[in-house]
């Protein structure tokens, strides 16, 4: 193939190796379409990948392998196998944006051979889709039982070209709550994964990693010049994983598209996951939620105790009435268990998650909503103090149990590197320490039938295929800013969401914030976007668990936005997006799963635009009903953020839908069936 050698022949010079006679063996794969193809060769002692698409190299030689305590740093001498593989299957999810998702993929498994007695045989897996790429290491040669220390990992990725970046410095203070920058990826310090890249050609880069599980968990490292390396989160004494006998590492990925609508729409990450662990979880029932939350979050009741405490049985009971009033099908109650009085974060050993304050009364409560379809939603802050919860873990589990609580929200307020373990030392919240208290944690919470939605968690990477309790996460800069954010999030926030935080899995981010000043004069105190913005958050940012986040008198004094919220779904047949760019706008549609109706949300940044929407995604030959929420006349997020028409028309499939957005603005639709 004269692509190849053209390929072998850059890849050398960017080598900077002399002369190309000398290359090593090389193993290459295709993707099923023959879009995309890898290859893996071995040169002066190191393993190198490198991936084109449509014949253009995309991704130049990048290192690969892992090295060792107690060792050199290994030359791998050779490639001494390859073995090849095709797959094209389908499989359905419980819940979630799709139901049905097809795995359709090539896979290449390379042996190489190394110069050290750990790295004398590692079988790395390529997976290759056409819409991207996935490989693990796998040290199936360790001796069982024997304990191995990783203290580097190779991992490199060379984007071709000039890429622009979206990310945030990692590891830093915050966790994951950051705004996101746009630079030059080579200005790249740090990055937090799923990290999207732009090349100046257009195509559209995702790195990423899917199924981890009691590895740490992977950053990316710049070198100034475009290279990104791996980068794990540490044990306290500096080894990055210890594991026993033979093992996989987590799938490193990329996705690679067009466009960033099709880095959204790829379902890469979720078929690199083993399949569901759990069976039945038909329990799990995908919904919409209310709570006693966003009064905490500004300052109009209190999670400890005293005069304004939030979690009381009047105010619960009100929230209960309001949700099976309007059809929510949970109500989360945060600070209703001792430990929050004082400094919280501080103390985080101090929770107890057994014992109520005396104002709320549990059981009572849990049934109240029970019996309204609108059950109570558990909470169990650590404050990052993860012995003192692993302790109660199974006490707190089989108490939510016994009352009836089958949805339980998680959180690790605390800042990043500071969580102690048994030993005292201090662990970052996405170390393998930590990835393993939250496998632990969901694994019991199965047990016990309960649904996780962690806050401050690690980053999802599709876990939810095999464990399909692990509903939903925060892991990004949420709605919570925008009551006491400074600044709050900008309008671009939730048009970067989906091409970076989102490709990783659903996020709790609640949504449907209608006073959206509450109360403060600077714009950038206050939630900066319209209303029209807060409901087609509902389509654009996926989870199967919805807040509808505001105050119930503030949902009560908006009954023709709310409408929206009530009708809108939470589990979807198919999920498309529809044209986006980064930072600057995007549009998604979604049918609901077993429905007729199509739901639609576009969002966009400070600025106003108008984007003409095809509505080729409509069944063709049937009539809707176009319930259109848009930004009224004069809408400004930062002058009359609540300004709202709602129209309706009869549409079909041929028609084209002008989407007018104002600054900050939004669109959301109901394309009921008729
Ligand atoms: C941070 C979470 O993201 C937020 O939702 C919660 O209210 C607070 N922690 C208190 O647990
Ligand atoms: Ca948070």
């Amino acid at each position: 193939m004269i692509f190849r050698s053209l390929m072998l022949l850059s890849s050398l010079i960017a080598l900077g190796a002399g002369t190309p006679a000398l290359a090593a063996e090389r193993e290459c794969a295709q993707s099923p379409g023959k879009l995309i193809e890898l290859c893996v060769f071995v040169q002066e002692g190191q393993a190198f990948y490198e991936v084109s698409r449509k014949g253009a190299p995309v991704l130049a030689p990048g290192a690969l392998g892992l090295d060792f305590k107690g060792e050199v740093p290994v030359r791998y001498t050779s490639i001494t196998g390859a073995t090849r593989s095709a797959s094209d299957t389908s499989w359905e999810q419980p819940w979630g944006e799709q139901r049905v998702v097809r795995d359709h993929h090539t896979e290449m498994t390379v042996t190489l051979a190394g110069d050290t007695a750990l790295n004398a045989k590692v079988n790395v897996a390529f997976r290759l889709f056409d819409d991207g790429i996935g490989f693990r290491y796998d040290y199936a040669a360790i001796p069982a039982g024997q304990a191995v220390a990783v203290v580097g990992e190779r991992t490199q990725f060379r984007p071709v070209g000039h890429q622009l970046a979206w990310w945030y410095q990692a590891q830093a203070e915050d966790r994951d709550e950051y705004l996101y920058t746009k630079t030059d990826a080579r200005r790249i310090t740090t990055a937090e994964t799923p990290l999207t890249l732009k090349g100046d050609k257009g195509l559209h880069l995702s790195i990423h990693e899917a199924a981890l599980v009691d590895f740490p968990s992977m950053l990316l490292s710049g070198d100034g010049a475009g290279t990104l390396t791996a980068t794990l989160m540490p044990w306290p004494d500096g080894v990055l994983a210890r594991k026993t006998g033979p093992f996989t590492t987590p799938w490193r990925t990329v996705l690679i598209g067009d466009n960033a609508a099709a880095l959204a729409d790829s379902r890469i990450i979720l078929n690199l996951n083993e399949p569901n662990r759990l069976g039945d979880v038909s329990w799990f029932k995908p919904g919409k939620y209310v709570g006693v939350w966003w009064e905490m979050h500004l300052n109009k009741s209190t999670w400890g105790s005293g005069p304004i405490h939030g979690a009381n049985n009047a105010n619960v009971k009100r929230y209960m009435d309001f949700a099976a009033k309007y059809g929510f099908n949970g109500v989360l109650v945060e600070g209703w268990n001792k430990g929050w009085d004082g400094d919280w974060i501080a103390n985080g050993a101090q929770f107890s998650f057994t014992e109520s304050y005396p104002d709320f009364d549990l059981p009572a409560l849990a049934a109240y909503g029970k019996a309204k379809g609108a059950g109570l939603i558990g909470h169990h802050e650590t404050a990052g103090a993860v012995v003192n919860y692993e302790h109660q873990l199974e006490a707190a589990m089989a108490l939510y149990q016994k009352v009836g609580v089958d949805r339980v929200k998680t959180g690790y307020v605390k800042p990043s590197g500071t969580i102690l373990d048994e030993a005292g030392g201090q662990q970052w919240y996405a170390g393998q320490y930590m990835v393993r208290h939250h496998q632990k944690v969901v694994e019991t919470a199965a047990r016990y039938k309960i649904a996780i939605n962690a806050h401050e968690p690690v980053k999802d990477t599709g876990l939810r295929r095999t464990y399909p309790n692990w509903v939903s996460r925060e892991a990004a800069r949420g709605q919570e800013f925008n009551a006491w954010g400074n600044p709050t999030n900008p309008p671009e926030h939730v048009t970067i969401l989906p091409f970076t935080r989102m490709l990783a899995g659903p996020m709790d981010y609640t949504p449907g914030i209608f006073d959206l000043v509450h109360g403060e004069e600077k714009v950038d105190a206050r939630v900066q976007s319209t209303l029209a913005t807060q409901l087609a958050l509902y389509v654009v940012i996926y989870s199967p668990v919805q807040m509808a986040a505001d105050l119930p008198e503030n949902y009560e004094a908006r009954p023709d936005a709310f409408q929206f919220i009530r009708d809108v779904a939470v589990d979807w047949e198919t999920s498309r997006t529809l044209q986006a760019e980064v930072g600057d706008y995007v549009v998604v549609a979604r049918q609901p799963r077993g429905g007729t109706d199509w739901f639609l949300g576009a969002v966009t940044d400070e600025k106003a635009r108008t984007l003409t929407q095809t509505l080729d995604f409509l069944t063709p030959g049937k009539r809707y009903e176009a319930q259109i929420y848009a930004d009224g006349p004069g809408a400004d997020y930062k002058t009359n953020p609540t300004a709202l028409t709602v129209e309706k028309r009869v549409v079909t499939s041929k028609d084209v839908l002008d989407l007018n957005m104002a600054p900050g603005g939004g669109v959301a639709v109901r394309f009921k069936a008729l």
